[in-house]
């Protein structure tokens, strides 16, 4: 993990909610792994004070060297509303890349990637990640779900990378109106499943969890939780633990990708 202060490459406004920001960054950033977070700093600001945390949405590899990275942001409260007015050549202080990432076992070949609005973010590196080390990914499939039609998100990019994509949405004005967990559990009545990987609410996720047990299909879970400093001192990121040894595992140290198996819900 290294802290340093990268230079804002493009900000670009997707709908009024939400921005894909790319930002330069040491070749360091080469081996962070899908899933992998970092804390942004707004410089020059003294509100918010704090760094905010943002999955890693993919890297900008140029000739094999990883120059940057991109995220993908809502718009929420003052620190993503300032974000917005960054310009390219301007300065934002990053340290990163932190916590855990995905882990797709060799022999999984059925995976199911559950994203639940901003959710996607972390999933956009975790499938090009796979295909840019040539998984075949042909039996992958994406169900990404959203309020509304401005909530879903990069249906395209998991498309030109060759995964099918199931959308669904709250008010029915894209995809099947209903919530996204009901064509996953239909899915899974048709077809088993190796792996599940989800990120978004925790309600969305705690559904997913139970769908996943219910289907005796390994699941992990990403944490979107609130988090202070990012990096195991302030411990507002805790989360309740299954696990006998430890009644709270922290988001930011020991996730934010866990087995679903280790958290409460
Ligand atoms: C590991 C991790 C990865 C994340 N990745 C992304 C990402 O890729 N893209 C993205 O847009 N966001 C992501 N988030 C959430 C992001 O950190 C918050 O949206 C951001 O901190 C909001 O800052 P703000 O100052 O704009 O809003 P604030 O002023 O801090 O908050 C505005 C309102 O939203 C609530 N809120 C803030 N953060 C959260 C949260 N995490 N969950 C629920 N409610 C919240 C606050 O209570 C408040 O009511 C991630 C969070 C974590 C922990
Ligand atoms: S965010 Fe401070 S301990 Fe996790």
């Amino acid at each position: 993990m290294i802290q340093q202060p990268v230079k804002v490459l493009w900000n670009r406004k997707l709908s009024r909610a939400y921005y894909k920001i790319g930002l330069t960054c040491s070749d360091h950033y080469a081996s962070a792994k899908p899933g992998q977070f970092v804390m942004l700093g707004l410089t020059g600001r003294r509100d918010p004070l704090l760094h905010r945390p943002f999955s890693i949405h993919n890297l900008l590899i140029s000739n094999g060297i990883t120059h940057g990275f991109e995220l993908l942001y809502k718009v929420i409260g003052s620190a993503t509303a300032a974000l917005t007015q960054r310009k390219p050549g301007d300065v934002v202080d990053i340290f990163g890349p932190l916590g855990s990432g995905f882990l797709i076992p060799s022999r999984a070949k059925r995976v199911f990637v559950v994203a639940g609005g901003v959710g996607v973010a972390p999933l956009v590196f975790l499938i090009s990640d796979l295909h840019r080390k040539e998984v075949d990914l042909s039996n992958y499939q994406v169900f990404i779900g959203g309020r509304t039609k401005e909530d879903l998100l990069c249906s395209n990019e998991f498309l030109d990378l060759g995964v099918s994509v199931l959308t669904t949405t709250d008010d029915g004005s894209a995809g099947d109106q209903c919530l996204i967990t009901h064509p996953l559990e239909k899915a899974l009545g048709h077809t088993a499943a190796d792996v599940i990987v989800a990120c978004g609410p925790m309600d969305m996720l705690a559904c997913v969890v139970g769908i996943a047990e219910k289907h005796k299909v390994p699941c992990q879970v990403s944490i979107e939780t609130m988090m202070a400093c990012g990096m195991g001192a302030c411990l507002g990121c805790a989360l309740e633990s299954r696990l006998e040894t430890e009644h709270y595992l922290h988001a930011c140290m020991d996730g934010p990708v866990f087995p679903a198996d280790v958290l409460k819900f």
